[in-house]
């Protein structure tokens, strides 16, 4: 909504949650929000999980002020205000530096963003948030290029959630950061019969943040200078299988790095610890589930937190959540699922 006239503009729009399948892990330079590897993840559907965020300007606001959930928070981040930032020198750019003519980047902005997921639930929450406000802001203030670059600056994961489908984050090679940008590896229409399910173990805050457990993993792990060196044909394999729809060799390789990325975290001092017993009990049934297939039939996948994303096809749902509701009484163990498809579409303004 643009009211100039009321002096104030206003957009909203919504943005989805992804899962990594080969995980973003370490920084190589924490201002600009470099990676020491390239990542892929799959984008899910916006129906069950995402971000809104709405961003409004006004003469009439005397500070800029942020609102999560309906809870006020600091604009101090140095994340929100780098994001924010970037993309106002975007539109100063555009009307070539020049700023006196330019009332909105003058004007104060507020920012409201809810999930309608709980955002402790370590479901990716910061990377639709961030991905949200960057598209949000891009239009307020009427710029364009390529946002995965900004809303990297918010979250590193947040740069993969402006495609749906699926989607590699390349690490680059430029110390400016300009070619660590984000693309879709194939559309959401791509894999119709992919699903994901995800299983809610805890909703509680996640013991160490992804940010400062990546830093503790990169100082003290021994074992992520193996991990650094193979990622890239783990990215490259699984690429090719998705683009195959090869679904043994994309689940085997997306169970590969979950365990290498929690081995590292256990590797680092003191360990990190994210996985819990339930956690390796819906490993260790998957596991048996699939020998006893005599095929791969399911992977999981995990973050930093014990949440389990399992991925499957459409066909093998209905077994897979009979022996998880089996196993997992939902309401003995709090274990959660949510049934998820594949995005369509990307990131899209809100339609009203
Ligand atoms: C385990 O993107 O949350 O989910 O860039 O420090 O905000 P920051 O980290 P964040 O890390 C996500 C880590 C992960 C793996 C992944 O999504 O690739």
């Amino acid at each position: 909504m643009d009211n100039m006239e009321d002096n104030i503009k206003c957009v909203t729009c919504t943005a989805p949650v992804n899962i990594a399948v080969i995980k973003y892990w370490g920084k190589r330079d924490e201002e600009l929000v470099l990676p020491v590897n390239s990542s892929v993840s799959v984008t899910l559907d916006q129906a069950q999980l995402r971000a809104k965020t709405t961003v409004m300007a006004s003469p009439s606001f005397p500070n800029d002020r942020m609102w999560l959930n309906g809870k006020e928070q600091s604009m101090d981040s140095k994340r929100i205000q780098n994001l924010l930032n970037e993309i106002k020198q975007w539109r100063k750019e555009k009307h070539n530096g020049d700023t006196c003519t330019d009332g909105l980047l003058m004007w104060k902005v507020h920012i409201c963003s809810e999930n309608n997921f709980p955002t402790a639930a370590g479901l990716a929450s910061s990377a639709a948030g961030y991905a949200c406000l960057a598209y949000s802001l891009a239009k307020l203030y009427n710029v364009e290029g390529d946002l995965s670059a900004i809303a990297r600056r918010g979250s590193g994961s947040a740069c993969r959630s402006m495609y749906g489908g699926f989607v590699e984050w390349d690490m680059g090679s430029q110390e400016d950061g300009s070619d660590s940008v984000s693309r879709q590896i194939a559309s959401e229409n791509h894999w119709p019969e992919l699903r994901v399910l995800l299983l809610v173990v805890s909703d509680q805050q996640k013991s160490m943040g992804s940010t400062e457990g990546m830093q503790a993993t990169l100082k003290t792990s021994q074992l992520m200078d193996r991990r650094i060196q193979c990622v890239p044909e783990s990215v490259e394999k699984i690429k090719e299988a998705i683009l195959k729809k090869d679904f043994k060799t994309f689940a085997e390789i997306t169970m590969k790095d979950s365990n290498q990325f929690h081995a590292v975290c256990l590797d680092s001092c003191p360990p990190i610890f994210y996985l819990t017993d339930v956690s390796k009990q819906i490993i260790q049934l998957v596991h048996a589930f699939n020998s006893s297939c005599g095929i791969t039939k399911v992977a999981y996948t995990f973050d930093a937190g014990p949440n389990a994303c399992l991925y499957l096809l459409e066909e093998d749902v209905g077994r897979v959540l009979s022996l998880i509701c089996h196993f997992f009484p939902p309401d003995k163990d709090d274990l959660n699922t949510f049934v998820q498809g594949l995005q369509t579409p990307s990131i899209s303004p809100l339609k009203k």
